[in-house]
């Protein structure tokens, strides 16, 4: 089965993330397909709005730690990396775009919300940007966009100290426009997304084109944080971090 489904049903596009055994993990193959995915969207009439969900249990825990161990995207080639193709697509992705989360959405399970044009939250759902946590700097223009959305205290205080947040919270924030039971989240998203692809396309375009404009120099922000992120994850304290995953333990950062 594979990892990324897809369903294209009344203009809707709905990417399902499907590799629950690893609770949503992004690996380069998943973020390649999407990044295809979403070019491939852009230019397909047939697609009027995406939505992007995991399950009622887990949006996504991120990044899949092992891959970024084993194969971190290599941030100097020509070629940019999956993810990297992966944020540009989302962010220059001109169509709405909802997400559906439930449950854990960590790291870039939270940054990619902040390119969402709407996001409808399970109360069982967790948010949590980790990036210092695993040695690391924030990406997806989360630098940037946190603070705008939430102030820079309330944005500080997540990306420095990555613990996790509540539904409530993200609701309070603006991240999310509204809770729902984790039972019925992806249907409401469904639901609101079909609204859309009603309406028309020319004026939701031009309405969400002029709202990004303010966003104008993100690209610029985007790629300073991905060059500094993979730096980074070649460092000893995003080594340690790994580590410890693996190996079900505490890090230990006294040496960095
Ligand atoms: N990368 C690789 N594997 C991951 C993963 C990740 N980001 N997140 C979870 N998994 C794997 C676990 O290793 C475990 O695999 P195993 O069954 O082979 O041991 C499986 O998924 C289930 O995870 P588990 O931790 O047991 O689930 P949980 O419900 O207790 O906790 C999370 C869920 C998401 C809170 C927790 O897994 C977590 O914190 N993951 C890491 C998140 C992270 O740091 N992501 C990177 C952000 S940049």
């Amino acid at each position: 089965m594979s990892e990324i489904l897809s369903n294209l049903e009344g203009g809707v596009l709905t990417l399902t993330l499907n590799r629950l055994d690893k609770k949503n993990a992004l690996t380069a193959s998943m973020y390649a397909r999407l990044a295809d995915v979403f070019v491939e969207a852009t230019g397909d009439d047939a697609v009027r709005v995406v939505v992007i969900q995991g399950n009622e249990h887990v949006f996504t825990a991120g990044n899949d730690l092992q891959d970024f161990r084993d194969n971190p995207p290599d941030t100097t080639a020509a070629e940019p990396a999956p993810v990297h193709r992966f944020l540009e697509a989302v962010r220059v992705f001109p169509k709405p775009l909802v997400a559906a989360v439930a449950g854990p959405a960590v790291g870039i399970g939270t940054t990619l919300l902040l390119h969402c044009d709407l996001v409808y939250a399970g109360d069982n759902a967790a948010f949590s940007l980790p990036f210092v946590n695993l040695g690391l700097c924030p990406e997806a223009g989360s630098s940037v966009l946190l603070p705008a959305l939430t102030g820079y205290q309330r944005a500080a205080e997540k990306l420095l100290l990555g613990e996790a947040f509540y539904a409530d919270e993200a609701l309070e924030m603006g991240l999310v426009n509204r809770i729902v039971p984790p039972g019925e989240v992806r249907a409401y998203a469904q639901a609101q997304a079909l609204k859309l692809a009603l309406k028309p396309q020319a004026s939701l375009k031009a309405t969400k084109a002029l709202m990004k404009r303010s966003q104008d120099g993100l690209k610029g922000v985007m790629d300073a944080e991905f060059e500094q992120f993979g730096r980074m994850l070649r460092g000893p304290a995003c080594k340690e971090a790994i580590d410890a995953f693996m190996n079900k333990r505490k890090p230990d950062f006294s040496a960095c």
